[in-house]
């Protein structure tokens, strides 16, 4: 497409109620985007659109819409393209849930990659053709060299969950191929917590949750216990797992930034979006305990199978061509976690 300015450009966000949809859906409405929220509130609460609003006020909240639809559904997909002059697609919306994924492989075979296609096919009847992707960096498995780098070697991945990320990069890639008009971001997160800075969103984790920073943001609340530590004994500097962790708002900024880096190009890319710092378990714990202001009780127990002892990014390639770095450290990560968290002790129901 031609190149266009914000306040002419009309982004359709798929999983946009979601954690990291919806802090990128108010940088985008911040930033004058016209927002298409498509979200089948699966995994989501749809009081998250009235944050949104408070957040941004009401000029750039009338620029979004909402719809709730599942983008598995062919037909109410292309009702909303219908409806939608739609320039380019940010595609948030499928299941992430690493072990669920073990236990469900075909609900996770067919909601990301069958909702992926549908979503794809949809685009290409109304002529559209811009898609950025949210991959993960579990598609670079265990490490051999530290950091990794967008070349690193991909590794098969673990669980369907990994499969599903992988398998739909390829499938973009391989549209790129068949017809160069198509234009494909896709951006390797690495581990995204914190939350928006006025505590009105956040994560919002259905029953226990799996990931770290919940975790440990629902002991510090008093909803759990202790934090759980998944093994002391990697070759790491305390013996617990490494991690890249990324502010959900340098997150949002990364996908602003590869939205204007886009503007009008095709083939396919791709991004790490990470903070190039790794910390330990142990480091979150304690940087979190400061943050609330007193001790998070922990238990060492044994290791969680399939983790890694440790991953961090290179983001070299992101900063020189997309001009973006990430600016949030673990402190500010974890100061906005527990704002969110003590803020909002319960997340914002169903
Ligand atoms: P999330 O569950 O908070 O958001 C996903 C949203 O998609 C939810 O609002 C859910 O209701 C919606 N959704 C799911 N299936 C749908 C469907 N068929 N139709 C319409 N909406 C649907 O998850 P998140 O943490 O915000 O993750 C967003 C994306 O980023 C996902 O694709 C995830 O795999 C990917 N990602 C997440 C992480 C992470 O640690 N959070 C890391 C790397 C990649
Ligand atoms: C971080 C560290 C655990 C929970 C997952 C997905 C990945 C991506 C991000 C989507 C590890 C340890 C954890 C706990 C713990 N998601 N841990 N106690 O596993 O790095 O990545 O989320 O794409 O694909 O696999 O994140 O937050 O689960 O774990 O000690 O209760 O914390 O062992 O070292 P992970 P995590």
């Amino acid at each position: 497409m031609d190149s266009k300015k914000p306040e002419d450009t009309c982004v359709l966000v798929t999983g946009g109620a979601g954690f990291i949809g919806s802090h990128t859906v108010v940088d985008l409405l911040e930033n004058g985007y016209h927002v298409v929220i498509v979200d089948d509130l699966s995994n989501s609460s749809p009081r998250v659109l009235d944050r949104i609003h408070r957040i941004v006020g009401d000029e750039a909240f009338s620029r979004c819409t909402f719809h709730e639809v599942d983008i598995c559904d062919r037909a109410a997909l292309e009702e909303v393209f219908a409806r939608h002059d739609v320039d380019r697609v940010i595609h948030f919306a499928g299941f992430k849930a690493v072990g669920e994924s073990v236990e469900k492989p075909l609900e996770y075979y067919s909601n990301n990659i069958g909702g992926t296609l549908t979503l794809c096919e949809v685009m290409r009847e109304a002529g559209c053709k811009a898609i950025i992707f949210s991959s993960s960096a579990t598609v670079y498995g265990d490490p051999d060299a530290l950091p990794l780098t967008e070349d690193s070697p991909k590794k098969p991945a673990t669980n369907p969950y990994g499969w599903t990320k992988w398998m739909i990069e390829q499938v973009l890639t391989d549209l790129t191929v068949a017809d160069p008009e198509w234009d494909v971001v896709l951006l390797r997160y690495f581990n995204p917590i914190g939350a928006h800075p006025s505590g009105l969103i956040g994560e919002d984790p259905k029953g226990i949750p799996n990931n770290l920073v919940p975790y440990v943001a629902q002991t510090a609340v008093g909803k759990r216990e202790a934090v759980h530590v998944f093994g002391d004994d990697y070759p790491t500097p305390d013996g617990t797992g490494v991690r890249d962790y990324i502010h959900v708002c340098d997150l949002a900024a990364g996908h602003v930034a590869a939205l204007a880096w886009m503007n009008g190009r095709c083939g396919v890319e791709v991004f790490n979006l990470g903070t190039g710092v790794g910390s330990s378990v142990l480091d979150v714990v304690k940087c979190f305990s400061e943050a609330c202001g007193h001790e998070i009780p922990y238990v060492v127990e044994a290791r969680r199978a399939g983790d890694v002892a440790e991953n961090y990014a290179d983001c070299a390639k992101a900063g020189r061509e997309m001009g973006w770095k990430a600016r949030y450290d673990l402190a500010d990560m974890c100061r906005d976690s527990w704002n969110w968290q003590s803020k909002n002790p319960d997340g914002l129901g169903a």
